[in-house]
């Protein structure tokens, strides 16, 4: 069977994170969606920067609009971030008939009633699982297992750079400005770091989960934003003294004019279960009026995780495309043998 050649826009943590989870998971992609899913072009700007995986046999070009425009490729990732070539980008790969994949929240939030139009008009799929809480599928949650559903309000902790800082000045004292040096090395922070602690990210994410819970139009200027950069070791070690934690939040609640939209640091009793949640770790709690509450939590940034996100909208793209229909039910109801349980 024809492998769906991919072609990856930028070759960052994330990128690396996908041709990684790609490689190392080739056996079972390939039986879940009935097709190898292979990278066959990325662009990167400098092309002689050592990576962590191997590109080999991989067609590696400067300008991504290559890919996006004129390679032969069934599917675009755009990893670019920024709004506006990415924007371009993702128009160019839209207009040839091609499905994307997308990590840009920052593009769908600000550019995204475009995009989806776009999207529409033509009939492709555009897959946006990793613009949110990195490898929590909280998208795919909210659009198939809670379709059912009136969802009435949303809460988490969605920027895993403004949690990381809180944890380690929480945890371990450190300054705001070490925590956040880690955060970049890590590869959890934006390229503009600001976008994170000043609750920017979390606004775009926001924006995206409010869209699709709530069925409205992307409006991130409806967001009321605030970020971390004013809360003081002092706060937290006010907070700890009173049994609470200092934690960034992202807040949407439908009301009888609309939706209220919020992002700020909220105080957190160190009993719940949101205040436990540290580190890079994101949660997002819902609430649907037949499901109740729940929640989901997971590593919310980082090559890997992210990458986990964007490869699950690749098997999507593959499934849509040429699959036949029996790769939509689950492997095992052909293939009892290809598991086998694990002696207790
Ligand atoms: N900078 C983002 C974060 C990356 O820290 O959550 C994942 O979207």
């Amino acid at each position: 069977v024809a492998p769906l050649r991919v072609g990856l826009l930028g070759l960052g943590t994330v990128g690396q994170g996908v041709i990684r989870v790609l490689q190392r998971n080739a056996d079972e992609i390939t039986r879940r969606v009935g097709r190898p899913v292979v990278v066959t072009h990325a662009s990167a700007r400098d092309t002689s920067k050592a990576r962590e995986v191997s590109l080999e046999g991989i067609t590696i070009l400067t300008d991504p609009m290559d890919i996006a425009a004129k390679a032969d490729v069934d599917v675009v990732v755009e990893l670019i971030g920024g709004t506006t070539y990415a924007r371009d980008l993702v128009l160019a790969a839209i207009a040839r008939g091609k499905p994307v994949v997308t990590a840009n929240k920052a593009l769908l939030a600000l550019e995204g009633n475009a995009v989806f139009s776009a999207a529409r008009e033509k009939g492709v799929l555009v897959g946006f699982e990793a613009a949110v809480a990195g490898g929590i599928p909280v998208i795919k949650a909210i659009r198939e297992g809670l379709a059912g559903n009136r969802i009435e309000a949303l809460a988490g902790i969605i920027n895993g750079t403004c949690n990381y800082i809180l944890t380690q000045m929480t945890e371990k004292g450190q300054a705001f400005a070490d925590a956040l040096a880690d955060a970049q090395r890590l590869g959890y922070a934006e390229a503009d770091p600001t976008f994170d602690v000043e609750g920017v990210d979390a606004a775009h994410k926001l924006t995206i989960l409010a869209s699709i819970a709530f069925g409205m139009p992307l409006n991130f200027d409806a967001v009321a934003v605030e970020g971390i950069t004013k809360v003081t070791p002092q706060d937290i070690k006010i907070a700890q003294a009173l049994g609470y934690r200092i934690k960034h939040l992202g807040i949407a609640k439908r009301t009888d004019s609309g939706a209220e939209l919020r992002v700020h640091a909220t105080l957190i009793p160190e009993d719940k279960l949101i205040a436990k949640v540290d580190g890079v770790l994101n949660t997002v709690l819902l609430q649907g009026d037949a499901v109740g509450q729940m929640g989901l939590y997971g590593r919310g940034a980082g090559g890997d995780a992210t990458a986990s996100a964007v490869v699950a909208d690749l098997v999507d793209v593959a499934r849509s495309i040429g699959a036949e229909a029996r790769h939509l039910v689950p492997a095992l109801a052909f293939q009892p043998d290809a598991v086998r349980a694990l002696p207790v």
